[in-house]
């Protein structure tokens, strides 16, 4: 169901790689709101093929980028001005990776060029853009940004790993570009801290089924979908929240505020399986 909310409103979608991608469902519901968008991921991932699907469904012209690239991030904000004919009031940073995590480096055992490259991809990428819009005047006065995060910034969740951190990094960006951004333009910066989702990028995570289970046990509402998060961010795009900015908002159906609930100590009573993450030895293999 439409509501209007984006009408006339011009946006950049970054991230969306396959129809389980966050960023495919906030790219759908955008249009379906009434904005017009351009869409980007990294050549790679525009090589695979599936985001072109996409972009003839919405009628978004696809503007490669690697999100490590200043100025690849700077042309999608110039060109997506040029096509979309003015300055834009809405992106999505819906990018995140980690080479570490990848390889089952362990944090203890972390290879720090790879490390770089997680915070560089996952987190400074957000800074980039940033700083490529504000230089450029690319994004209106009055204009939303949102960057897709996780609650392991605050709390350590088995298995994380430098994501972790790279999301703490992500969010402070968030608060420290608001300031400035908000104060110049107007403009307003903020992250949504999103439920466990399966989709390409959550599937990497050690233990992934697991940790989507106790998460929607634990929330009163159950875990948020990437279509839930979509509704989330069309309302942070909308003028209807025009005096938030610096904040991370937990979309996670209430899972920050729980400590435990009746349906996760339900299943932790049937006894789990403690040796799915033991060496042979019996040592812990820690995330
Ligand atoms: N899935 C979850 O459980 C979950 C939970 C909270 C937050 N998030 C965050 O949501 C965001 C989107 O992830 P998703 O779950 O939709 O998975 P996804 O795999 O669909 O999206 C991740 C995107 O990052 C892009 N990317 C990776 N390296 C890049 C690079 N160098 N340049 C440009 N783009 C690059 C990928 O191509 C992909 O489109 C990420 O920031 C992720 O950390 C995900």
């Amino acid at each position: 169901m439409s509501y209007n909310l984006l009408k006339g409103k011009k946006g950049i979608i970054f991230g969306a790689l396959n129809d389980k991608s966050i960023a495919w469902k906030v790219a759908e519901r955008a249009v379906e709101e009434g904005a017009t968008i351009t869409l980007s991921n990294a050549p790679v991932a525009v090589r695979m093929g599936e985001i072109s699907v996409l972009g003839e469904k919405l009628n978004a012209e696809i503007i490669p980028a690697d999100a490590t690239s200043y100025s690849d991030l700077e042309n999608v904000f110039l060109k997506s001005m040029e096509i979309l004919g003015g300055q834009i009031d809405f992106v999505l940073h819906s990018i995140g990776m980690s080479p570490n995590v990848r390889k089952k480096r362990t944090y203890d055992d972390i290879d720090y060029d790879m490390m770089a490259k997680t915070f560089d991809i996952s987190a400074i990428s957000f800074h980039k853009m940033l700083q490529a819009a504000k230089k450029n005047h690319a994004i209106a006065d009055g204009g939303s940004v949102i960057a897709l995060s996780y609650i392991a910034a605050q709390r350590t969740l088995f298995g994380y790993n430098d994501m972790a951190d790279a999301k703490a990094l992500l969010e402070s960006i968030a608060r420290s570009f608001g300031y400035i951004y908000g104060r110049e333009h107007g403009v307003r910066v903020n992250t949504i801290s999103q439920s466990p989702t399966m989709t390409t990028a959550g599937s990497g995570i050690k233990g992934m089924t697991s940790l989507f289970d106790f998460a929607n046990r634990m929330a009163p509402l159950g875990n948020a979908t990437a279509e839930d998060c979509a509704d989330y961010c069309i309302v942070m795009f909308s003028d209807l929240t025009r005096k938030v900015t610096m904040q991370n908002l937990y979309h996670d159906g209430g899972f920050s505020s729980m400590g435990m609930s009746y349906r996760a100590m339900n299943q932790y009573e049937k006894s789990l399986n403690e040796d799915e993450f033991l060496n042979p030895d019996g040592s812990v293999i820690y995330g």
